[in-house]
C-alpha cells in the first residue's frame, strides 16, 4: 500500500483517504466524492478495526460484504481499496498506543471506554501507511472527528483532516452501517433522534439559548416507547459543556434503539438543513 502511495505522489499526483470499517452506505460514498474533489487518487480502507470493540460491543455480529463494497467503491471512482488483514494491521497486541487524553473521556468516550484510543491507534497507524495529502472523516461521528484533527495537529501528521457533514436520510435519520440492525418498528422509532436535534434548533432560533433548558427539550423528544436516551448534550467545539447555546454549539445525542446503539449531533449555526439528504443529488 505505502508503495504505491509513494510511487502515485512520485509521479505528482496527490492522495485522497477514506478510512471506514466497510458496508459501506452513502454516507461513506459522500467522504469519497470529497476526496475525489480534492485530489487525483482516493483510497478507500475497509478494516473492521477489534480495537475499538469493547468485549461486550457488536465486533462480530459488524455488517461485512466485501463483495458490495468492492462494487459501491469501484463505481464510485476509488482507485484502491485497501483491506488489510487483522494480523498485517496487529501482527502483535500493540503495547504502544494512541491515547486521546480527558477528550476522549467524554460523551462516547465515557460510554465506550477505550473505544477513542482504539480509534486514533488504527487511524494513526492508517495514515502511516497510505501517507495521504488529506484524510476525509463524517461529522457524523464528531467527536472522533474532532479527536483525530487534534491528533493530526498534536503529533504533526502531514496529512490535511477533511470534515464532510452528515448524509441523512429523508426523514432525517443519519446514515450508519449500525440502521442494518434495525427491524421496521425501530427504524421508525429511530426518526426520535433527528427529531430531538431539530427541536433543540428550532428552540434555539426561537430565542431560548439555556443549555439546561435545551438539553430538557430534546430529551422529551428522545423519551418515547422503543428509544432509551443515553445522553444529550451542548459543547463547544474543544467538546465542553457550555451553559449557554450559540452559533457553534454542539448538540451531541446518542440513545438505544431496541438493542442498536446509535449517535447524532448537529451545529446549531449549521442547523439540519445543512446536512446531506441521501437522495438530494
Ligand atoms: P465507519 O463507521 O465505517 O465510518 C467511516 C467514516 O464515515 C467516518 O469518518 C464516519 O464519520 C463517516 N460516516 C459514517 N456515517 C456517515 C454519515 N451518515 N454522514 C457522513 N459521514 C459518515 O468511523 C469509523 O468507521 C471508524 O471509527 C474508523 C475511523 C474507520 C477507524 O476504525
Amino acid at each position: 500500500m505505502r508503495a504505491w502511495s509513494r510511487a502515485e505522489r512520485g509521479r505528482g499526483n496527490r492522495i485522497g483517504f477514506v478510512p471506514t470499517m466497510g458496508a459501506l452506505h452513502e454516507g461513506h460514498l459522500r467522504l469519497v466524492d470529497r476526496a475525489r474533489s480534492r485530489t487525483n487518487r482516493v483510497v478507500l480502507s475497509a478494516f473492521v478495526n477489534p480495537l475499538q470493540f469493547a468485549p461486550s460491543e457488536d465486533f462480530a455480529a459488524y455488517p461485512r460484504d466485501l463483495d458490495r463494497d468492492r462494487a459501491l467503491a469501484k463505481a464510485r471512482g476509488v482507485d484502491v481499496l485497501f483491506v488489510p488483514t487483522t494480523a498485517a494491521v496487529y501482527p502483535a497486541e500493540p503495547v504502544v498506543r494512541v491515547a486521546p487524553g480527558p477528550m476522549g473521556d467524554v460523551l462516547e468516550g465515557a460510554a465506550r471506554p477505550g473505544h477513542f484510543q482504539g480509534v486514533l491507534t488504527v487511524v494513526a497507524k492508517l495514515l502511516h501507511i497510505v501517507e495521504p495529502d488529506i484524510a476525509v472523516f463524517g461529522r457524523k461521528d464528531f467527536q472522533q472527528a474532532t479527536l483525530v484533527r487534534r491528533m493530526a495537529a498534536d503529533l504533526g501528521f502531514a496529512a490535511e483532516i477533511d470534515v464532510v457533514p452528515t448524509v441523512r436520510e429523508l426523514d432525517g435519520l443519519a446514515l450508519s452501517s449500525r440502521n442494518s440492525y434495525l427491524n421496521a418498528d425501530e427504524r421508525r422509532a429511530a426518526i426520535a433522534l433527528s427529531r430531538a436535534l431539530r427541536t433543540v434548533e428550532q428552540a434555539w432560533r426561537g430565542g431560548q439559548i439555556a443549555a439546561a433548558a435545551l438539553v430538557e427539550r430534546g430529551l422529551e423528544v428522545l423519551r418515547v416507547p422503543g428509544v432509551a436516551p443515553e445522553y444529550l448534550a451542548l459543547v463547544d467545539f474543544d467538546l465542553r459543556p457550555v451553559a449557554r447555546a450559540d452559533a457553534r454549539t454542539i448538540v451531541l445525542l446518542a440513545a438505544r434503539v431496541g438493542s442498536t446503539r446509535l449517535i447524532d449531533n448537529v451545529v446549531l449555526g449549521d442547523g439540519l438543513a445543512r446536512d446531506i439528504p441521501v437522495r438530494g443529488g
